[in-house]
Order: structure tokens, then C-alpha cells, then sequence
């Protein structure tokens, strides 16, 4: 166990410095007019580089003076110093009594000037080697597939990956095949399975080859029942479909070959997976140091390195790296991940935000709210500190979100209008995989040869500013509105976004903005005193899950043992069930 106790965040000169100026009795009235009126600078000073990543800040309810005592937050929290201590291999997950090393998992091979150092050791075991011999034996495996030397047992070529694993093991290979979507090679597809309900395997093996199939279960701990009832499904569904189709004969040695040619693992649990009939030499590894939610760059991702090949994800790793360097070393005053983390402290603990939007300009980003609900959520989720005090301020913001402009015709009249503050970040790119030009136009607006994506980025800037600057009740009646509904129609202003603007969605920008969102976690995480890297919070669901299956299963004295209320819904489902 670490002996740093984590430092109480409200017993700092920072903390009583913001709380002052937010006025929690008076209550902080933000004048984002004002403040871009009277300095033309703020959108330069408040406008930072991190690698590809130009994030405009200076929509925030933030000036110089708040800034200030961020910083000195963060450096009277140490959080530089915890993240040295992160990256060194402390064991900074407490209550797991155990090291923390994703931002390993992306350094590159033999680098120069790598801090910590190349060969660097944890507990007895050299980092960097076994990261890299692991990852070499993936991309060993992805060109098999890629190039149709792996066959299935037929002796076809694998066209199909489906990848079976769920929260880690699930939502960071999705989110990164829909967001790499363009650079997967062609005749190949990746499908995912996670959720336990039998309509997603169903659905998702519908229509497939089982001898051009490849199935990865993707599982941690490989005792995720979930996967694992998923992965029996997919066996079944793969036995059968050869049998029916003559493809094997009905023994068991045929069922072996049919696993050992079409299911493969990513787990930290050998042996289990050994037990499931999975062959050990198709087993790509990690390690207990990486979280589920924080495993997309380990093998974990093998569905999108098949898909989208070793050399792309090589470049989506750089990505990683090149901002694990920024939060390593740039300045707490010129460090987006810091201050993003910095300013989420700000809205939930001072201005006392309840949720934070994420909302991307780029369609192939669809899952990365959902990724980050994982990442944010099941991280910072907790109301104990790292050494098991209570604490004694809020913790762990809701992250919700979904791609604009889609949004925009669905939740955002709360963002511009409602009653609470939704602090929000807009992430765009420059350009788009694939551009389109309206040839003809709408002979209004929209002229002739219009390209879509202007259109597009046109509602990007246009939302950041309404949010920002509203529009007042005397500039609603100059446009001639009744007065009656001229309150309707005014918009208060002065609610806080992020602009994240990338050149184009490459395999480095994902992994950047991952990485931004990995270090913005972090930072809030040990500002709050907690522990960012468990999550306990999983297990009563799941036992309760186990100890309520005989009831639903129809076993009358299991049902009577529950609670009313369960025990009636369970009934009513007995019933209901043809
Ligand atoms: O239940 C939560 C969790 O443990 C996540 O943290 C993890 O990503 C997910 O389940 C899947 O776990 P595993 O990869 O071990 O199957």
C-alpha cells in the first residue's frame, strides 16, 4: 500500500480562494460578454496546443484569477508529482495494491529519453519487454489474418471478427473501429458482442460465415459472466453452424479444431481461458496493472489491429504517447489535460455542475460518449477516499453525451435554456474522412456545390457561441418578437464549452483524444483524494445478480427470500414468460 495520504483538496489556501471568488452564498455571476469585450486577447491566451489537439478554454467561466488558484490547486495537490509516481509504477491503486501503468503500454520501443527509462522494472517484471513482445505477437497475428495465412477450418480466409467482451474489454475496440473506420482494410468487418441479452449474439452472428469467422473473447479477468455465457453462445452457434453445412463431422475432435481455428483470447487469465478450449498459444496477454477502462492500447485492441493493421495502430499509440508527454511536461498552466481536469473541479465542486456533455462533430466519433462514460464513471464514481475516509465533497461527474448536430435537435434546448449548467465539450476535426458537396443546393441558404462539411463546422462554432453569449431580451425584441414570448425566447448565456479542433481524424488524433480524457480522469481523481483505478462499485450488482437467478429461474423459495418489491417483479416476469 502507498503511504502518501491523500491530501484533504478543501483544507488548501486554493480551495478557500476559489470557494471565495465562486461566492457560493452570493452565487458567481459569469460575464462571458463582458470578459470577451474588454480583453481581445482571451481567446489567444486561453487557446493551448497539445500535440494535434487546439483547445479553446476560453468559453469557460474562467479568468485569470480563477486560473490562478487552479493551478495552485494543482500544485498544492501535487498532482504533477502523482502522476510522476503513476507513470514510475507506485502502486497508486490503493485498495487494489497495485500499479497503474497504461501510459506503458504506449511507450515506444527502445525510445530515447523515455522517463521513466527503457527497461524500467515493477514488481520484478520488466515493463517495456513485455509490452513490446506481446504486441509483436499480436501484429504477428493480425497480418495472418489480415493477409488470409490464418484460416478458419475450411481453409477460408477470416473476413468476420467478432470481438465478445464487455465495459473495457467491449467499449474501447468498438468505439475505436467506428472512429478508425475508414483506414479498416477492405473485405474485412468487425462486429461486437457485450451485452448478456441473447438478441446481441443473435444479432450479431446473424448472417455470418462460421468459416470465415474469427471470434476474440476479450476479457480481464476471463470470470465476466456476460463474456463468458456470450463466448458458450458463439461456440455453440459456430459447432452448429459447421455441422449443419458438413463442414466438420460431429466429434469432439472436430469441435477442438473448429475452437483452435476460430476463437482466440485477450486475457490476464491463462489458465481460465485454457479451460474454455481456447489453444495458450493464441492467447495475447496483459497485466493486472491495467485497467479494464484504461486497456484499449493492449491487447485489448487486437479486433482493431486486425482491422485496421499493425502500422495504423503503431500510429495510433504515437498519439497516446505524444500526450502522456504533454501531461508529463508541460507547465500546469499550458497543460490541457490539467486544466480540463482543473476546470471539471471547478464546475462540480464550486459551481456546483451535476453532469458534463461531450458531444463530437465527427460521426465516426458516435461512441465516444459512451466510451467515456466507462472511463469518467466507473473511475470517479466513489465516495471514499484512497485510504477509506468519507469524502466530504462531490465526486464523479455524470458524462453523457451524443454526436452533433444530432444533438442539437434533441437535448440541447436544455443546454442553451434550462435551469441547470451543463459544462460541455465540442470536439471537431478539420477534415472529414469523406467529403461531400450538396451539388444542388436549397436555392435559399444553401448554395449550389456547398461542401457539407462547412455546413457542418458552421454548427460547431455557431453552438459554442449561442451557449456562450445567449442572446438578451433586448436584442429578441429588436428582431420584432411579440412581447409576450419574448422571455421564451431569450438565452441566458454564460454556459461554459470546450473547443477541441483536430486536422482529421487519424489514428494518432483517437489516440490523443483518449489519452486527454485518460489524464483528465487522473487529474480529477487525485484532486478528489480517490481512487480512480477500482471500481468496487461493479460487485453488488453482480452478486446480487447470481444470488436473485434461481428466483427468476422459477425456484419458489428463492423468490420468497427476496424483497417485495423484487419478488413481485419477478412474479409478474414468471408470468409474463410464454
Ligand atoms: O464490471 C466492471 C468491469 O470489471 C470493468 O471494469 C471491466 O472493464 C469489465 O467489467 C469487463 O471485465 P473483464 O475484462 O474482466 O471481462
Amino acid at each position: 500500500m502507498t503511504a502518501t495520504a491523500p491530501i484533504d483538496p478543501t483544507s488548501t489556501e486554493a480551495w478557500s480562494r476559489l470557494a471565495g471568488l465562486a461566492g457560493l452564498a452570493a452565487g458567481f455571476s459569469p460575464d462571458l460578454r463582458g470578459w470577451f469585450d474588454t480583453d481581445p486577447g482571451r481567446a489567444d491566451r486561453f487557446t493551448l496546443q497539445a500535440a494535434d489537439l487546439t483547445v479553446d478554454l476560453s468559453k469557460n467561466l474562467l479568468t485569470e484569477e480563477i486560473l490562478t488558484h487552479l493551478v495552485q490547486l494543482a500544485t498544492e495537490i501535487n498532482v504533477a508529482g502523482r502522476y510522476q509516481a503513476m507513470i514510475a509504477g507506485e502502486h497508486i491503486n490503493v485498495t487494489e495494491d497495485r500499479a497503474v501503468l497504461h501510459t506503458a503500454l504506449r511507450r515506444p520501443k527502445d525510445g530515447a529519453d523515455l522517463v521513466p527509462p527503457t527497461g524500467f522494472v515493477v514488481d520484478g517484471q520488466d515493463v517495456d519487454a513485455d509490452v513490446h513482445s506481446t504486441l509483436d505477437k499480436v501484429y504477428a497475428f493480425a497480418e495472418k489474418v489480415r493477409s488470409g495465412t490464418w484460416t478458419g477450418i475450411t481453409g477460408k480466409p477470416i473476413t468476420t471478427v467478432v470481438n465478445i467482451g464487455i465495459g473495457g474489454s467491449d467499449l474501447g475496440p468498438v468505439m475505436v473501429y467506428e472512429a478508425l473506420k475508414p483506414y479498416v482494410q477492405e473485405g474485412l468487418e468487425c462486429r461486437f458482442v457485450s451485452n448478456i441479452d441473447p438478441v446481441d449474439v443473435y444479432e450479431k452472428t446473424a448472417g455470418l460465415d462460421p468459416e470465415t469467422t474469427l471470434f476474440i473473447v476479450a476479457s480481464k479477468t476471463f470470470g465476466t459472466l456476460e463474456t463468458l455465457t456470450n463466448a458458450r453462445l458463439a461456440r455453440e452457434w459456430l459447432w452448429n453452424q459447421l455441422l449443419s453445412t458438413g463442414a466438420i463431422d460431429d466429434t469432439d475432435a472436430a469441435r477442438i479444431e473448429a475452437v483452435a481455428k476460430h476463437f482466440v483470447a485477450v486475457s490476464t487469465a491463462l489458465d481460465k481461458v485454457a479451460a474454455f478450449g481456447i489453444d495458450p498459444e493464441n492467447v495475447f496477454g496483459f497485466w493486472d496493472w491495467v485497467g479494464g477502462r484504461f486497456s484499449i492500447c493492449s491487447a485489448i485492441g487486437t479486433s482493431v489491429i486486425i482491422a485496421i493493421g499493425p502500422d495504423n495502430w503503431r500510429e495510433f499509440l504515437s498519439g497516446f504517447h505524444v500526450l502522456d508527454e504533454h501531461m508529463r511536461t508541460a507547465p500546469i498552466d499550458q497543460n490541457v489535460p490539467v486544466l480540463m481536469g482543473l476546470l471539471n473541479v471547478w464546475y462540480s465542486n464550486f459551481l456546483k455542475a451535476q453532469s458534463h456533455a461531450v458531444l463530437p462533430y465527427a460521426q465516426y466519433l458516435h461512441r465516444f460518449p459512451a466510451y467515456l462514460q466507462q472511463l469518467t464513471m466507473e473511475s470517479n464514481g466513489k465516495t471514499v477516499r484512497w485510504d477509506g475516509s468519507p469524502t466530504t465533497i462531490d465526486t464523479g461527474e455524470v458524462f453523457w453525451g451524443e454526436p452533433g448536430t444530432n444533438g442539437q435537435h434533441a437535448f440541447y434546448q436544455l443546454l442553451h435554456q434550462g435551469t441547470r449548467m451543463v459544462p460541455a465539450d465540442f470536439i471537431a476535426v478539420a477534415n472529414p474522412a469523406h467529403p461531400l458537396k450538396d451539388e444542388a443546393g436549397d436555392g435559399a441558404s444553401v448554395e449550389p456545390g456547398q461542401d457539407v462539411h462547412a455546413l457542418f463546422m458552421a454548427n460547431f462554432f455557431a453552438q459554442t457561441k449561442a451557449l456562450a453569449f445567449g442572446k438578451t431580451a433586448d436584442e429578441v425584441r429588436a428582431d420584432g418578437t411579440d412581447e409576450s414570448i419574448v422571455p421564451a425566447r431569450t438565452f441566458p448565456g454564460n454556459r461554459p464549452t470546450t473547443s477541441i479542433l483536430a486536422p482529421a481524424l487519424t489514428p494518432s488524433v483517437v489516440g490523443q483524444l483518449i489519452a486527454l480524457y485518460e489524464h483528465i480522469v487522473f487529474v480529477e481523481g487525485i484532486i478528489w483524494g480517490i481512487d480512480s483505478f477500482d471500481q468496487w462499485g461493479v460487485e453488488l450488482g453482480k452478486q446480487l445478480a447470481l444470488q436473485v437467478t434461481p428466483a427468476v429461474q422459477g425456484d419458489a423459495d428463492a423468490l420468497q427470500s427476496q424483497d417485495s418489491s423484487t419478488k413481485s417483479l419477478i412474479a409478474k416476469y414468471l408470468k409474463l414468460r410464454n
